[in-house]
């Protein structure tokens, strides 16, 4: 009877997401594989329920109380099209769970495909315990598909530079006929290989799986509309402050701080001259002084204008009052930002990760670096500037 009960309530709420049952508006469908599965996917998660479950099997892009870290999310959401890849060639549906600091649906819904894991799996899951195994690299995980073909869930999380790309290549190859696994380019471009493809799909794929959840799509939009920021009409630039330094803040000087965030916003005027820029950074200090640059010079810089610093979504111990509003800011910055037409970023992942969400990731500028080499010093461009060798 509970059994029964559930699977209405199951899908009744599915029907909820009216989305789910219509067509796709974002598959990339130059990626075969990509549609096919998601066709099965969506023909799967809608028979499944708390009493059959067992008969299924999964793949879980997971952030648990477990790890000792997950990172931000770029850390936690690049490796997205290895991870449909693995379910796709293991014929696993794909889910994504997040515990910390909360679900990820606080943030970003379901779109086209329901990728949510029930409330009832969640308990499931963590007692299925000789029935789940963790892998947490792309490497690993290729080879526990094989190898772990019989467990029920296979749980995962990818933190590499490139978010698995080389293997999301090979996967692909081994599932569209009409792709060849270039070993040539592969030992050439190493862990970098199948990058291109990520920048090429990454926009469709994300916009396939997610979209932002109601109160933050509210906050998107009003930002937007009452700054007059249009879709692929500006420019962007993410200055990441207290990289690697979140516990030691105060050793960033103020100097420091500033001349980043001028350079920062100069370097996203060369991408797209004049336009307006949209700065986001980690630094209450930082995205005061790009606002006050943008008034003393009458250039369009737009920010989110928070009291408080941005909340990483990592550091808990630095969120104290348990309102998952604190980190709605994060969210909407990196969907403004992926909008944007171009993208200056510096250290850190997230800048990088909303260029890849942009229509054209490959409008790119590296404003700051570890490494002096890649630093670009740029002036100011107005429209209609020629943009020339940098000083
Ligand atoms: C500031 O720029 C706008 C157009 O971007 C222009 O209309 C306005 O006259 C400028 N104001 C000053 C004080 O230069
Ligand atoms: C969370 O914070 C937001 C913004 O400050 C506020 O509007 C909301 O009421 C808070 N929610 C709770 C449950 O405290």
């Amino acid at each position: 009877m509970r059994c029964i009960l559930l699977f209405l309530l199951w899908h009744l709420t599915l029907a909820l997401h009216v989305t789910l049952f219509s067509p796709y508006m974002y598959v990339p469908y130059y990626d075969v594989f990509i549609k096919d599965y998601f066709d099965w996917h969506r023909k799967q998660t809608r028979s499944l329920n708390e009493c059959n479950y067992r008969t299924y099997k999964f793949i879980v892009l997971r952030c648990s109380n477990n790890e000792r870290k997950c990172g931000g999310v770029a850390d936690r959401l690049k490796a997205l099209p290895f991870f449909i890849a693995a379910a796709a060639k293991s014929n696993r549906i794909f889910m994504i769970r997040w515990e910390r600091p909360t679900k990820l649906e606080e943030f970003l819904i379901p779109n086209e495909i329901n990728w949510a894991m029930p409330d009832w799996m969640y308990e499931k899951t963590n007692s299925f315990h000789t029935d789940t195994i963790f892998m947490p690299t792309a490497k690993l995980f290729v080879s526990g598909l094989k190898k772990y073909e019989s467990m029920t869930v296979l749980e995962g999380l990818v933190q590499d530079f490139y978010g698995g790309s080389k293997f999301y290549e090979k996967l692909d190859c081994e599932m569209d006929k009409n792709k060849v696994f270039d070993h040539e380019v592969a030992k050439k471009l190493n862990d970098m290989h199948g990058w291109s493809s990520y920048e090429f799909i990454f926009r469709d794929l994300f916009n396939t799986l997610f979209l932002p959840s109601p109160p933050v799509a509210k906050l998107i939009k009003g930002k937007m509309e009452s700054t007059n920021l249009i879709s692929g009409e500006y420019t962007t630039t993410q200055y990441r402050a207290f990289y690697a330094i979140e516990n030691k803040k105060h050793t960033r000087t103020d100097l420091d701080l500033i001349s980043k965030t001028k350079n920062a916003i100069n370097c996203a005027s060369k991408n797209f001259p004049g336009a307006p820029v949209y700065f986001a950074s980690d630094s209450h200090t930082a995205v005061t002084y790009a606002r006050k640059y943008g008034e003393a010079f009458n250039h369009t810089v737009v920010t989110l204008d928070d009291e408080k610093e941005a909340l990483h979504l990592d550091k808990k111990d630095q969120w104290k009052s348990g309102n998952v509003s604190d980190f709605y800011p994060t969210f909407i910055d990196l969907l403004i930002m992926a909008e944007a037409k171009c993208m200056a970023y510096g250290v850190g992942g997230f800048g990088r990760f909303a260029s890849i969400l942009q229509i054209d990731p490959k409008c790119v500028l590296r404003h700051d670096s570890e490494r002096k080499k890649q630093v670009t010093i740029c002036k100011w461009y107005d429209r209609g500037d020629i943009v020339g060798g940098e000083w």
